[in-house]
């Protein structure tokens, strides 16, 4: 799982946007979160919780009607966190044209049945960012 990219793609329907018909940031942002879910479970195989969102940039506004797509990666393993890339992409539909739209880096803590920390397996391989 280390260096792979998962990926999420999605729609711009109007009940995502903010009254301006750009999509609305919380959206993206719980896009983002699930997306650092899904990588670091995947990874750790076992609950994980968000510790903290950073870093999150709103670099270009997406329309409605236009894709998005998200690829998360890790970049950090700690002893019990997992520091997860996201960047998200607009796609037109029509034309193709794609933009960096949002990127963010989401900590994962495992946690065991007491809600406390708990270890995740360390790579094999170096990591890189
Ligand atoms: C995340 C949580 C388990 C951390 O508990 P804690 O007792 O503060 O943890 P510790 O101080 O022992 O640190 C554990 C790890 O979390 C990391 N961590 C804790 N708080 C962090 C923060 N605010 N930002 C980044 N990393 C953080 C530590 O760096 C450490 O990483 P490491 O083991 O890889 O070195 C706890 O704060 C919690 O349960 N928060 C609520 C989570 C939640 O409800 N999320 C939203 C829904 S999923």
């Amino acid at each position: 799982m280390i260096g792979e990219e998962t990926r999420i793609v999605e729609i711009v329907f109007p009940t995502n946007t903010n009254s301006y018909g750009t999509l609305f940031g919380g959206h993206a942002l719980s896009l983002m979160d699930r997306l650092a879910f899904i990588v670091a479970s995947r990874y750790a195989r076992k609950t994980v919780v968000t510790a903290s969102s950073e870093k999150i940039e709103f670099r270009t506004p997406v329309k409605e009607g236009d894709l998005i797509e998200l690829v998360g990666r890790i970049v950090r393993v700690g002893n019990t966190s997992i520091t997860v890339d996201i960047d998200m992409y607009s796609e037109n539909l029509l034309t193709g044209e794609r933009k960096l739209s949002t990127t963010g880096e989401f900590v994962m803590v495992a946690v065991g049945e007491d809600g406390r920390p708990t270890p995740v397996p360390q790579p094999v391989t170096a990591l890189s960012s």
